[in-house]
């Protein structure tokens, strides 16, 4: 049967049923149809298959999985051809499971280096986050698997994520948010794409037809299935017809019920539940088909030597005045927790169970090194300093030739569901890093952590792995012992000062709007214009080895130059492209990234390397014409070793488009003086007034549960106290507990999302009553409307049944 003729037999029960999850990680099978299930799984850097009953958030154990290192590290390998290796493998690892969707590669854009799930995204660069996430997803699909990148759209902030109003300029939005995720769609062609919980510019992204429709599906040419994000869905019906194809995870049969009522009344086309039908169907029933006669094993060490061939390619050396690399005759002492009980990837949904696991003491004593000891220097569950660590820490200190000190970001300072509020180390790790440098003339940084913070100084190296997956500490051996030369370059920049971030007065927003004021001054883009120094600049990266760069010849269609490794060892060197327009017609950046190639050269060996221009490369988007143009006139383009770090430089005339200036002269916008910005500027950019943000006096379904302090009643603002208390007992132990961040982020109206049918929108609307002040009015229709539901649902649920068994 084709698709024509299986929509044909559909009831209209049956089309409305297919288009939501029937369990946590399952669409709904139509036996009669020949429609099979769809199981689909996270995540981004290793598979997360709940093996008993689901529960979104990562707390029931999931199948054993390679922990691949988490997007942030792999964005620092530069390496789009590693990523579909990666991809390949964990698409392998997913048709062995059979798991037909994987819910990944994440690629929002960093836009502070606090947001609690930068660990799961590439890079403030939507060039950078565009390639490799495009890799992963022809990596995933190889294997019959359908990838889903997510969180489609301006997702950057995990407070009150899932009702967020991301407020925007449309310059920005195509520029920096939406460039990357252009990229994946048309270089990866995925099949299916996560929308995102927030709100853009007022409409939630799953119900956004600028966004699915006129962006996603007509301009980029998508064809698959838009996938929410579990609990997600504001209005189905909305979503429906914006072109959201599935709601996640199981609501019940009351959403059904919703769109079956639309098409009732007329709302809602039966049509357009069709064309979603026509889109959704052939990629259920092809990955059925492709995963039939999977194989279910896949090669356990392979995978794992695949990790750490992904991990050490992501190393960044950071610093190094010529201590490392270490010989193994060094006497070494490893100091700090992490070197015993490694911080590899992060919390939240995408936490993988790893097939093995080891540690850098481990990996060091197995290589033969010459170690003194391990002190275990701090708790990662009590940030406090703990003086009797310390001090054993230091005493080991004075007896070795060399320390490796391994800090960086503990659990609880990212994951899913929670902002940072600062850049710093816990007052445990900053004391025991000044005492262990007091100590020891001879201290190397051995860093772990998913997100830019601030590191202590004293040290003669760096050496920095991110969150570097299951071998990550066997690939951190093989860098400091230089059996691999470090070529990672920092997929973000880091910064000084929490001042010095660009959205640092707007982000994480906490009222209903968060105002991405900045416009495309994001990362590089604002600090290089600015002026602003850094502690690293982006795209940074030290090597064992050294290159030069000569003989740039450039052309519209490439960049070409020599590249020689000078230096005595073998190695890679990441090379950028970096795009600087003229500027005059309107404010840009003062460069852009716009190609890079990572390029291995044997000591002494040089090559030709040539870096493509696509259409991506002179392009800015014209609010006034409403489309892509190009500025006239000449253009720099620089090979750089880093962003701040120019190698050579070339010069292009470019004809440019004919468009009109998009707005006159913003004299903030013009010198990204962004602190200054006022709303004047920021509305000539946006087009319209700025939203209200503020709080407007009722608690809406769309307010999350962690506004209940505005509650009216007394005992909702005791929730909230209750609430509150558990989050932050949470914090004090050190660990996230994501069941408790997720509740505290949600809305109201996610409880007829998440509660398999048991609560209507209905039932939400009773509920804000009674928080609202009207408490027993509220209760007596809650319990009316909870019978009500019931048998509605049931019906529902019976003119399913029938439908199958005719
Ligand atoms: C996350 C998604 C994830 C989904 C399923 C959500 O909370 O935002 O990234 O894929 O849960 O676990």
């Amino acid at each position: 049967m084709d698709i024509k003729q299986i929509i044909e037999k559909l009831t209209l029960e049956e089309k409305a049923a297919l288009l939501q999850g029937w369990s946590t990680w399952t669409t709904r099978e139509i036996k009669h149809l020949g429609i099979s299930a769809m199981f689909l799984s996270d995540g981004p850097h290793g598979l997360r298959k709940q093996a008993e009953k689901g529960d979104h958030l990562g707390m029931g154990a999931s199948v054993k999985a390679t922990c691949f290192p988490t997007a942030a590290t792999m964005a620092n390998s530069w390496d789009p051809a590693l990523g579909e290796l990666l991809g390949q493998a964990l698409g392998e690892e997913a048709a062995a499971s059979h798991v037909h969707m994987v819910l990944g590669p994440g690629l929002n854009i960093k836009r502070s280096p606090l947001c609690g799930r930068n660990f799961e995204y590439f890079s403030e660069d939507p060039y950078l986050a565009g390639k490799m996430a495009a890799a992963y997803i022809r990596g995933i699909q190889k294997c019959g698997v359908v990838a889903c990148p997510k969180h489609f759209a301006a997702n950057s902030q995990e407070l009150r994520r899932m009702s967020m109003d991301s407020v925007v300029d449309e310059r920005a939005l195509r520029e920096i948010y939406l460039t990357g995720f252009e990229i994946a769609v048309k270089e990866g062609m995925p099949r299916a794409i996560m929308s995102s919980y927030n709100m853009v510019n007022g409409t939630y992204a799953n119900e956004n037809s600028h966004l699915l429709k006129e962006i996603l599906r007509d301009g980029w040419g998508f064809d698959g299935m838009v996938v929410t994000d579990w609990g997600g869905d504001n209005d189905h019906t909305a979503g429906v017809k914006a072109g959201s194809n599935l709601v996640m995870p199981a609501p019940g049969a009351n959403l059904a019920r919703s769109l079956v009522q639309a098409v009732r009344s007329s709302e809602l086309e039966e049509s357009v539940l069709d064309a979603r039908l026509r889109e959704m169907l052939p990629v259920i029933l092809e990955t059925a088909e492709a995963l039939k006669d999977a194989p279910c094993s896949f090669d356990e060490k392979a995978h794992h030597e695949i990790a750490r061939r992904c991990a050490a390619q992501s190393i960044v050396l950071l610093e190094n005045d010529g201590i490392l690399p270490l010989t193994k005759k060094s006497e070494v002492a490893l100091i700090g927790d992490f070197g015993a009980v490694p911080r590899y990837q992060g919390a939240g949904s995408s936490m993988v169970n790893p097939t093995r696991l080891t540690n850098l003491l481990e990996a060091l004593t197995c290589r033969g090194m010459n170690l003194v000891g391990y002190a275990q220097g701090y708790s990662r569950t009590d940030p406090r300093p703990q003086p009797g660590m310390i001090r054993e820490a230091a005493d080991m200190a004075k007896q070795a030739e060399i320390v490796l000190l391994c800090i960086g970001l503990d659990e609880i300072s990212e994951s899913e569901g929670l902002d940072r509020r600062h850049l710093e180390l816990s007052p445990g790790q900053q004391e025991l890093a000044e005492e262990v440098c007091k100590a020891n003339a001879n201290v190397i940084f051995v860093l772990s952590g998913g997100a830019p913070f601030r590191i202590p100084r004293g040290a003669r190296a760096i050496v920095h792995g991110y969150l570097g997956g299951q071998a990550g500490s066997e690939a951190m051996a093989d860098v400091l012992l230089g059996d691999v030369n470090p070529s990672g370059k920092l997929n973000e920049t880091w910064p000084l000062e929490l001042e010095d971030i660009p959205c640092y007065d707007y982000f994480p927003s906490k009222e209903r709007t968060s105002e991405y004021r900045e416009s495309v001054y994001v990362g590089y883009r604002y600090y290089d214009t600015a002026g602003v120094p850094v502690r690293y600049p982006f795209g940074f990266g030290r090597s064992y080895t050294s290159f030069a760069y000569s003989d740039l010849t450039v052309n519209e269609e490439c960049v070409s130059f020599t590249l020689k490794n000078v230096g005595d060892r073998d190695g890679s060197e990441v090379v950028q492209l970096y795009v600087s327009a003229p500027g005059k017609l309107l404010f840009r950046p003062k460069k852009e990234l716009k190609g890079f190639a990572k390029v291995f050269l044997k000591a002494g060996e040089e090559k030709r390397v040539e870096i493509g221009l696509d259409d991506k490369a002179f392009r800015y988007f014209n609010m006034k014409t409403n489309a892509w143009e190009q500025e006239p006139g000449e253009y720099t383009l620089s090979v750089a070793a880093s962003a701040a770090e120019t190698k050579l430089e070339g010069r292009l005339i470019i004809a440019g488009t004919d468009a009109p200036a998009p707005y006159g002269t913003l004299p903030d916008y013009q010198t990204a003086a962004v602190d200054k910005i006022t709303d004047a500027e920021f509305e000539v950019l946006l087009g319209r007034p700025i939203p209200d943000g503020s709080w407007s006096g009722m608690l809406t379904e769309n307010d999350a549960i962690c506004q209940l302090y505005y509650a009216k009643s007394g005992a909702a603002r005791l929730v909230y106290r209750i609430l509150k208390r558990m989050n932050e007992k949470t914090e004090k132990r050190g660990k996230p507990d994501l069941n408790i961040l997720f509740l505290y982020n949600m809305p109201f109206r996610a409880m007829a999302r998440m509660t398999g049918g048991m609560v209507s929108d209905e039932m939400v609307a009773d509920i804000l009553r009674m928080v609202n002040g009207r408490f027993w009015g509220g209760l007596g229709r809650l319990i009316a409307d909870f019978f009500q539901n019931q048998y509605k649902n049931k019906k529902f649920m019976r003119q399913l049944e029938e439908a199958e068994h005719g």
